[in-house]
C-alpha cells in the first residue's frame, strides 16, 4: 500500500512519530512535509496529499494538524476524497468499514501518540464492507 502524508507545525512530531512508525513496519509513507516546526498553512499541506490519493498515485493519505479539524475540511473539498477525522479506534475501524475513507486526520494536540499510532495501523489494515455503504458512498459522490 503507497502512504502519503502531509502535516502542519502544529502536526508536525505526530507526523514524525506516523513517519517513524510505518518505516518501521515495512511501509513506505511519502513526506509532504513540512520538515521542521516554522508556522505554515495547513491548507498548503492538504492539497497535495489530497490530489495525490484522488489522481491514485497513492492509496491512502494522513493528514495532522493541530486539531484535526483544519486538514479535514480542506481535504474534504476534493472531489473523490473521503476524509475522516478520528480520534478512536472505534471510529478507525467504522469508517473505512462503512465510509472507505481514503485520507485520516487527526490532532496532535488531542490525543497522544500511543492512541494515534493504533488508529494509523486499525484505518490502514481494516478494509472497506461495500455493499449498501458503497450505495451511499456514490450518493455523496453525485
Ligand atoms: C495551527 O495553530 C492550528 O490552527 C492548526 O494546526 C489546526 O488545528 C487547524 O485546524
Amino acid at each position: 500500500m503507497k502512504v502519503i502524508i502531509g502535516s502542519d507545525h502544529g502536526g508536525f512530531n505526530l507526523k514524525s512519530a506516523i513517519i517513524q512508525h510505518l518505516e518501521d513496519k515495512g511501509i513506505d509513507v511519502k513526506d509532504v512535509g513540512p520538515f521542521d516546526t516554522d508556522s505554515v498553512d495547513y491548507p498548503d499541506y492538504a492539497k497535495p496529499v489530497a490530489e495525490a490519493v484522488q489522481n491514485s498515485e497513492y492509496d491512502r493519505g494522513i493528514l495532522v494538524c493541530g486539531t484535526g479539524i483544519g486538514m479535514n475540511i480542506a481535504a474534504n473539498k476534493h472531489k473523490g476524497i473521503r476524509a475522516a477525522l478520528v480520534h478512536d479506534t472505534f471510529s478507525a475501524h467504522a469508517t473505512r468499514e462503512h465510509n472507505n475513507s481514503n485520507i485520516l486526520c487527526m490532532g496532535e494536540r488531542v490525543i497522544g501518540t500511543g492512541l494515534a499510532l493504533d488508529i494509523v495501523d486499525i484505518w490502514l489494515e481494516t478494509e472497506f464492507e461495500g455493499g449498501r455503504h458503497e450505495r451511499r458512498i456514490e450518493k455523496i459522490e453525485q
